[in-house]
Parts: C-alpha cells; structure tokens; sequence
C-alpha cells in the first residue's frame, strides 16, 4: 500500500497555507510530521481526510484517485481515520461507548476491545462518563477509538499532547506495534526527541511545503553533540568543516574525520565548558529543528 500526494496546494481565502505539496510513503511506515504552530500540519490532515476540499492536487491510495466528490470520499474514509479532536467526544458517554462505536462504525467485529483498553492502562477509568475525564485520559482516549477503527492509514495530529512521560512511552510502544500491520501513520508532534524513537521519517514543514524530510535509517555521520556559549566558543577552534552552532547554543561536530582520541577530547572539552549534557550520534529531529526554523549561528569571527 502507499499514499500518495500529488502538487497538494490549500488556501484560506487569498491565504496559501500548503502549496505543491508532493510525496509518497509506503506501508510499515510512520512519518513524524513537524512544524511551529501555524505552519499547515492540521491543515494537510484536514486536506487529506478532505475535511476541506482540496483545492489543487491529487490524493492516491493504493493508486486509487480520491477526488472531491461526496462517494470518493465516503470510499477514503473507509480507509483513513483522524486523530478524533477532543472536543468531538461526548460528555455523557462513557470512554468504553466511544470505542465500541468507533469499532462498529469501522465494522471491525473481531477487534478485541478489552484488549485495547488493557494495553493503553485505560481499566480503572473507561465505564466513566467522559466528563470526567483529565486532559491526558481524553487523549488515549482518542487514541484507544483509533485503535478500535483499525483503519489502513492513520492522522495523529499531535497525539502526546498533554500526556505525562509515562503514557508518551505507552503510545509511543503501540505505535510500533501497530505499525507492522502494514498502515501508514502520519503523527503531527511537538517532542522532537520522542519522534526519534518510533518515526521511519520525518517530514518538516516549512515555505508552505515539506521543506526537508531525513530518513533516521540513513542519518549514520556521527556528531559530538552538546551546548556551548558564544564567548566560550573561541577555546575550542578550529572546529572542523561541517560543525553546526544552532539555537540555544547547540553545538554539533561532526567526528567523521576525527581519531577515536580526539572525539573523546572534544566531548570532554565540552563537558568543561557546560553543564548541559554531551552526547555521540547523529542527527537528530531537534536538531534539524533548530537548523530548519532557527538557522545557524556563526562561531568565527569572520
Ligand atoms: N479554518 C481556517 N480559516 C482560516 N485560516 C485558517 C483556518 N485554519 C487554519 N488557518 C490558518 O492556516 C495556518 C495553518 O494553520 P494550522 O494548519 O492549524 O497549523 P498547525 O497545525 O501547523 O499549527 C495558520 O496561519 C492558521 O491561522
Ligand atoms: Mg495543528
């Protein structure tokens, strides 16, 4: 299965938000999808679930075409579910009722509802009313549902707001179960560094487009990476080519040209020079991030 996306451009009124927009994901696959508030990540999902009609551009499942029209869509949503917006839920209704209706209107008889609600640590409080209920058990909630629907392709728009550290890892370990079913997951978020533990690739939206997208699987170049103030910055030169001094005085230095000594002196040196910890790897979402949407500092005086 793939999903596909052909010159997707949306507008409100004379305001273009996502401008020709291409790209292609195969199944197995979970996207991390990124951006400061406002970019157009809730408006790609809207977009693409045809909330809003698509003003340009094409959407294609499995090569299948889903236009505007009122059948097409109905088709789409057989096979794409939403993220359910909170505010969607019903006060009086029980967590467990949502589920249940969630699986019914999906017609997935066979999936195992208790089951669901056990994995997500949801037993204790799912035959309550959703009034009840605190932000974050809203939040699986919602997550719960788009388990019970099942559905090939899957929005998450951001899915661990307002979970605590706990629950994040509980999503965040169903996600890559849930994943080898062959879906296609797209998931809007803000924790940069959770994405790094279940996104295939992450996509970055920026200039109205996907700006930049990294396949954490090829990111192999090694850096030293760590923070260090501006006026600190002259007792570690000359910092080899490829160094990147980011936002909040992040610094990362690439090692691919380095002895296995010298990357060990340059993360003590660091070490020294900070408080903030000093790690070894590659790249990661938070520092595409800063790059993407802070730029680069200049650490020479030129
Ligand atoms: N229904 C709407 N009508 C007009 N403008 C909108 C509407 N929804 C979103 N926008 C605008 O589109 C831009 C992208 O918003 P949104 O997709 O919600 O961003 P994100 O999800 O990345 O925070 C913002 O400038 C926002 O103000
Ligand atoms: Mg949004």
């Amino acid at each position: 299965m793939t999903l596909e996306v052909k010159d997707l451009t949306i507008s409100y009124g004379r305001k273009t938000v996502l401008k020709d927009i291409n790209f292609k994901i195969p199944d197995n696959t979970i996207i991390g999808l990124v951006a400061p508030n406002g970019t157009g990540k809730t408006t790609l999902f809207n977009a693409l679930i045809r909330f809003i009609p698509l003003e340009k551009g094409e959407v294609i499942i499995d090569g299948v075409k889903y236009s505007n029209a009122s059948k097409d869509i109905k088709a789409l949503h057989k096979k794409v579910t939403f993220f359910p917006d909170q505010a969607e839920l019903y006060d009086d209704f029980s967590g467990y009722e949502h589920i249940q209706m969630y699986r019914d209107i999906w017609n997935k008889k066979e999936r195992d509802i208790d089951g669901i609600i056990d994995r997500l640590n949801m037993s204790d409080y799912v035959m309550n009313k959703v009034k009840t209920y605190s932000l974050g058990m809203r939040q699986r909630l919602c997550f719960a549902m788009m388990i019970a629907a099942d559905t090939k392709v899957m929005f998450m728009d951001e899915i661990m707001n307002g979970l605590d550290p706990v629950n994040v890892e509980l999503v965040t370990s169903v996600l890559q179960e849930i994943k080898k079913d062959g879906k296609i997951i797209i998931v809007a978020s803000h924790l940069l560094e959770n994405l790094d533990d279940y996104a295939d690739e992450i996509y970055f939206l920026n200039h109205k487009d996907v700006y930049y997208t990294y396949d954490r699987k090829k990111e192999v170049d090694e850096y030293v990476k760590g923070y260090i103030k501006h006026d600190d910055v002259k007792d570690i030169l000359p910092l080899p080519e490829g160094t990147m001094y980011l936002a909040n005085n992040r610094v990362c230095i690439p090692t691919k040209d380095m002895k296995k000594e010298e990357v060990f002196h340059i993360m003590q040196r660091l070490r020294t020079l900070s408080s903030d910890s000093v790690s070894l790897g590659p790249l990661g979402t938070n520092e595409h991030y800063l790059r993407i949407y802070k730029g680069e500092q200049a650490y020479e005086e030129s």
